[in-house]
């Protein structure tokens, strides 16, 4: 296997560098992403979703429709050097149906790490909304994820240090500034207010734009952000704990045997015939290896988690309505038998193989279906160095996993080359004591939180000010407000979007006061 990079995300992937480090000591360490997911799987299994006709419910709405079209985005915002001239063409989709006039709103994603159409299409919230405020929606990709390449192609923009230097959070953010202002000059549209919404890293960009260019972006919608996960501002074992809670909270049977599950594994794969074992009792594909196994568990358990969504959804992975509950069940009622490999093989295939489609674990390792982990595994090393390494002696992931910064930063350093920085972005952007300083500096951002989510242990929880909106759903996941409404959705989810709904109303209300001009009237959720 990849030991490096085998990338997890936040949707933020989170950890790939410190997995290289885990994979030293431990056999099954993987670095944790913020959207952390194993990418194989997926591709195989979305293959066959788009093949099959029958799951609608995991099917991009017809809704989503737009245009795809490509700014000259300057390669360096910062510095006057020659090299700082350079450009590259930046995506982005963009549907302008409902833009009601020159003073309508427009709402802006702020892309994240990967391929933009995949937030574009799991971010319904803003194609639902859009109507209601005859709003315009621009999805904006992120440098260096996608076709955002700079130098001209992937290959060249991930060729050394030199090239990928230019992939950082405040360049990416002014990006999406300087791309603003000029689609508001070619709109002659100088007054439109501009929301910008993101989840996950994207949600953290949201809140840094907001912070940085409030004369860009008039409000936030900002989406299991974990603006707090960086070093001693947020417990380093929190984010697997509340894996494990989540776990538990389904069944102490399911947290046991899970967390019992490692030590066999690992028992098995010290020997042959147990490799052999475990090959065959796991349906690995040819080619894949079993050392692949804790980490396709401890992904599986770690996205369930993160997209353990009240309805069946098509994120990460084809998946049922709340997966950690599906998964508990299969180690509490085994299908195909009665031993500890059966229950975890059960489990692994809720979220590997729910549509029954996979007939194999693991294979086709270069899988990245969008785009993610270069410049992830990039990001993750020098500035988003954030904190989900450690495992606690509790944690359902086993054996436990000191964290040690040191560690971390030396094998971020062995990645890139390069020292990381891992206090730069609260330098820049705030993190110590965050609530009293949003007070008196900022307004206009919602802090959406699902306590189910691990990232959320790195959110901002509390409401700041009047305008400085906390949400917070125990039983949501990662940004599942902004997903696309279903006629299944729990009261809870439906009242936390008309809540935002609300919200960004009221922040408009009072920039139509301000700016003088009148913008288009809203229609309210019911
Ligand atoms: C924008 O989306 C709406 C709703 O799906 C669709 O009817 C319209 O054709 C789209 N517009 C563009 C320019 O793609
Ligand atoms: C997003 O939706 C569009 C339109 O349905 C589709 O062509 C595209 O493949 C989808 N992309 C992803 C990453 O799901
Ligand atoms: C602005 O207009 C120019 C000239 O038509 C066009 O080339 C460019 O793509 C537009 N940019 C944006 C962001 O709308
Ligand atoms: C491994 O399996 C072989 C063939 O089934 C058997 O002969 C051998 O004793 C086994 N070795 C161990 C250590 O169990
Ligand atoms: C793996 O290869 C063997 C021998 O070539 C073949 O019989 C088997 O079907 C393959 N298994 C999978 C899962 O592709
Ligand atoms: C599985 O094992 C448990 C505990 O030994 C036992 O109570 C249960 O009946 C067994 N289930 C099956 C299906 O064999
Ligand atoms: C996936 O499910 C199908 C249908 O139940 C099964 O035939 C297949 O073996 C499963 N794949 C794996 C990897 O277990
Ligand atoms: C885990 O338990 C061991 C032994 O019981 C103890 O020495 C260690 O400090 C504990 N580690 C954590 C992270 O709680
Ligand atoms: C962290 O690891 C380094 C070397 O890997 C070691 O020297 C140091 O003592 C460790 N720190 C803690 C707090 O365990
Ligand atoms: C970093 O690389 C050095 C040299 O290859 C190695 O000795 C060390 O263990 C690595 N450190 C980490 C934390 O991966």
């Amino acid at each position: 296997m990849e030991s490096a990079v085998v990338a997890s995300f936040l949707l933020l992937l989170c950890c790939q560098a410190a997995a290289a480090a885990a994979g030293a000591t431990s056999s099954h360490r993987r670095p944790p992403p913020l959207t952390r997911h194993h990418a194989s799987p997926l591709v195989r299994q979305r293959r066959h979703v788009t093949a099959g006709d029958d799951d609608v419910t995991t099917a991009v709405p017809a809704m989503v429709q737009y245009e795809t079209r490509y700014y000259t985005q300057r390669l360096d915002h910062f510095n006057a050097l020659p090299a700082s001239y350079g450009t590259f063409q930046q995506r982005y989709l963009i549907n302008d149906t409902f833009w009601a006039g020159k003073t309508s709103p427009i709402f802006l994603y702020a892309g994240n790490e990967g391929d933009i159409d995949l937030f574009t299409n799991n971010t319904g919230f803003m194609w639902e909304s859009a109507p209601r405020f005859g709003a315009m929606l621009v999805f904006v990709e992120h440098r260096y994820y996608g076709e955002s390449m700079p130098f001209g192609s992937k290959k060249k923009a991930f060729k050394d240090a030199s090239t990928k230097g230019y992939l950082t959070v405040t360049q990416a953010l002014a990006d999406f500034t300087s791309f603003v202002l000029r689609l508001k000059s070619n709109l002659s549209a100088p007054a439109a207010p501009v929301v910008v919404f993101g989840g996950s890293y994207g949600g953290m960009l949201a809140v840094w734009m907001r912070l940085k260019y409030p004369h860009i972006v008039m409000g936030a919608v900002a989406s299991s952000a974990p603006i707090r996960s960086f070093y001693h501002l947020t417990d380093p074992y929190a984010f697997y704990d509340r894996v494990t809670d989540d776990f538990k909270s389904e069944s102490n049977n399911c947290y046991d045997v899970l967390r019992g599950s490692w030590a066999e594994l690992d028992g098995l794969l010290a020997t042959k015939n147990g490799s052999a074992l475990l090959r065959r009792s796991f349906n690995m594909c040819n080619g894949s290896s079993v050392r692949d196994i804790p980490s396709l568990l401890e992904s599986a358990m770690v996205n369930a988690a993160m997209t353990d969504y009240p309805t069946p959804s098509g994120f990460l992975a084809p998946l049922p309505g709340y997966p950690v509950r599906e998964m508990c069940r299969a180690v509490d009622h085994p299908s195909s038998g009665n031993d500890t490999l059966a229950k975890v093989r059960d489990a692994m295939n809720v979220y590997y193989n729910s549509t029954g489609a996979s007939p194999c674990l693991g294979g086709e390792e270069d899988g990245d279906p969008y785009g993610m982990y270069d410049g992830w595994n990039w990001q993750a090393c020098t500035e988003m160095v954030l904190m989900t390494y450690g495992l606690s002696n509790r944690s359902i992931i086993q054996p436990p996993w000191p964290f040690n910064f040191t560690d971390v930063l030396d094998s971020c350093r062995n990645a890139t080359g390069l020292p990381p920085r891992p206090f730069w972005l609260e330098a820049e952007f705030g993190g110590y004591d965050i609530g009293n300083v949003l007070k008196g500096s900022a307004s206009n951002i919602i802090f959406f939180n699902g306590l189910r989510d691990p990232w959320s242990t790195g959110g901002v929880l509390k409401s700041i000010s009047k305008s400085i909106i906390a949400l917070v759903e125990p039983k949501g996941a990662h940004h599942v407000d902004l997903r696309f409404s279903s006629k299944d959705d729990p009261e809870w989810l439906k009242k936390v979007r008309a809540k935002e709904t609300r919200i960004i109303a009221r922040w408009l209300k009072q920039y139509y006061k301000d700016e003088a001009v009148s913008g288009p009237v809203w229609i309210p959720p019911n």
